[in-house]
Parts: C-alpha cells; structure tokens; sequence
C-alpha cells in the first residue's frame, strides 16, 4: 500500500486512523532519512491511540513507554551504535513480551533483531510538503 501526504498535518491524520486499525500485539517499523517525518508519524500514531501526552523521539533514552490502552512502546534506535548494545539493553523482551503496540524509528539499526511479523512502513521524501509512505505486511 502506497499513501502520499501533503503536510505534516496530513501525515498525522494518516498515522492516527492507522494506528486505530491495529490490534495488540503489533509491531511497526519506521525508516526515512533524517527530516522524513518518523516522528510526526509517531505524534500521529499516538494520538490516535488516545495519547495525549507530548510525543518525541526517545533519541537519549531509546524507549519511551505510554500506558495507554492499547500500551504504546516507542524506540528510536539512532543512537544505537551495535546490535550488541541493543541485546545489553535488553529490548528484546519488549519485542518477546509486547503486550501492546511497538513504534520504531530507525529500524534498520538494528536490523534482523526485529522478528516478523511487523509492519514496514518506508518514508519518502517527494518535496518540502510530500511524503510517500509505503506501507507493506512482513508476515
Ligand atoms: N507531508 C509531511 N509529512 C510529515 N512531515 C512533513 C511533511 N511536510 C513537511 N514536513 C516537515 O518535515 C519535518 C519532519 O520531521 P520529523 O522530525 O518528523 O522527521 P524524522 O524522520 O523523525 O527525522 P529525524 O530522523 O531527524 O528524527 C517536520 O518539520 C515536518 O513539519
Ligand atoms: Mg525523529
């Protein structure tokens, strides 16, 4: 499935009827590059469900934990420098144990850890406004 945005706006309104479709236990990973707009989805996501809380990008602290229901786990594996440091984190339990929704931004960090089935959804930067974001089922 492709979907292209025009606006921030947009992109939020996207992530939050998408992440309303879900049902727990999900996992979804975000890749684009830097300015793609992983982090406006993942405000996008958590509004949908029900989040109110200011969402940023976990970029010190990897996770960010939010007791919604469904649960909210959001990474963001920039910082991640190894796989070796992600298993000394201990973050495969959430993966083994995730008893809600898991957000990630910067997968391909930590590439190959993460086992299906998820849902990929790839950022593209078309122009200063639009975004195509390619979503795909990893079974
Ligand atoms: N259609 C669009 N969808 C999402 N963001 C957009 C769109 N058009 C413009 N933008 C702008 O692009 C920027 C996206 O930034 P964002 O922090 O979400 O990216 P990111 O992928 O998380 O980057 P980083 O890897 O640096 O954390 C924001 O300033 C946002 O306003
Ligand atoms: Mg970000």
């Amino acid at each position: 499935m492709e979907i292209i945005t025009s606006s921030a706006n947009q992109t939020i309104e996207f992530a939050s009827n998408f992440a309303k479709q879900l049902t727990p236990p999900s996992i979804v990973l975000l890749s684009g590059d830097l300015g793609a707009g992983k982090t406006t989805f993942a405000k996008g996501f958590a509004k949908g469900l029900n989040i109110s809380e200011i969402v940023t990008s976990p970029t010190f602290t990897i996770l960010n934990e939010y007791s919604s229901n469904p649960k909210l786990y959001h990474f963001d594996m920039y910082r991640l420098s190894s796989k070796e440091e992600a298993y000394e984190l201990g973050f495969e339990d959430y993966f083994a144990k995730n008893d809600g929704i898991i957000l990630v931004e910067w997968a391909e960090n930590v590439k190959g850890l993460i086992k299906p089935p998820y849902t990929k959804i790839i950022i593209e930067k078309i122009s200063n406004t639009e975004r195509k974001f390619v979503v795909e089922e990893v079974k």
